[in-house]
């Protein structure tokens, strides 16, 4: 049988990066559809607000702070949310920092703490929570990646590299999560109104609000697709630019992007 998407009658869901943006979105539209939400990301100020702003919401939101790039802490944040809320049933990996990297200087050190946030966060939540999921026999786990992570755009070539990596991590587990009866899908956003794309000083085409991100998000979770992706404009024209020969690819992505004239 394929895997089942999860329901709040299976358990509680977890969401990384829920402080802000897309991750708090989605705290809170699960929250809304009766979900109780442990939300973890390092700014403990604002996830109690987050848990104060759920109070009239069908489910609830729990604050459980924690840096997801350290794998002890995150296990046993992910131990103390089942033995409090009964099992995870549903795991969103949403934590994700997104610094420009530019030649010629290569910036080391937000490389590696991209790599850490992006890559390693995810891994180490999958590591929290899959052993509990196969011992069950079911799970749902959604893990964001991005649009960026499709092909090479300027000033991305860490976040980018890093969503990549998190697309083909995705790839490659879902053979085992399906013979282990969890569902293991990918989302991947295009441009989202949100602190991390506050700061970006190129057009973001088609750019869509939090709110609506997330509640493309969660209904991407009930339904039968590997990859959410949003918004379709933008999203099926990556997919489309990226089957481009090189030449084409960027001469195409340089002038949209103002990089080549
Ligand atoms: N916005 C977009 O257009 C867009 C498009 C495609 C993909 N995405 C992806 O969507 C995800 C959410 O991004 P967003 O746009 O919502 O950005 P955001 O508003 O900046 O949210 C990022 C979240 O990640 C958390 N985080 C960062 N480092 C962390 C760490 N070491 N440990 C725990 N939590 C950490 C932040 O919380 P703290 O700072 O409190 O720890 C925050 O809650 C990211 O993976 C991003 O790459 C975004």
């Amino acid at each position: 049988m394929k895997p089942q998407h999860a329901l709040p009658a299976d358990g509680c869901a977890w969401v990384t990066g829920a402080s802000s943006g897309i991750g708090r979105s989605v705290a809170l539209e699960l929250a809304r559809r009766g979900w109780i939400v442990a939300a973890t990301a390092r700014r403990e100020d604002e996830l109690s607000s987050l848990a104060l702003e759920a109070e009239s919401l069908l489910g609830r939101i729990v604050a459980y702070p924690a840096d997801v790039t350290n794998p002890e802490v995150l296990a046993a944040v992910a131990e103390t949310i089942a033995s409090v809320h009964g099992p995870i049933a549903l795991a969103f990996f949403n934590a994700g920092i997104a610094p420009y990297i530019r030649a010629p200087n290569i910036d080391l050190a937000a490389v590696r703490q991209v790599m850490d946030v992006n890559v390693m966060g995810v891994f180490n939540g999958l590591a929290a929570v899959l052993p509990a999921m196969a011992l069950r026999g079911r799970g749902q786990i959604a893990v964001t990646a991005s649009v960026a992570g499709y092909g090479g755009l300027p000033k991305a070539a860490a976040y980018g590299a890093s969503k990549a990596a998190v697309i083909n991590a995705c790839e490659a587990l879902k053979f085992d999560c399906d013979a282990l009866g969890i569902k293991l899908q990918l989302v991947n956003p295009g441009f989202v109104a949100t602190p991390l794309t506050a700061k970006n000083d190129f057009p973001m085409p088609f750019l869509v609000t939090e709110e609506d991100a997330a509640k493309r998000t969660v209904d991407g979770f009930a339904e039968d697709r590997f990859e959410i992706h949003y918004p379709r404009r933008l999203s099926w024209l990556m997919k489309v630019v990226n089957l481009l020969p090189y030449p084409l690819y960027f001469w195409m992505v340089g002038r949209t992007t103002g990089t080549r004239k």
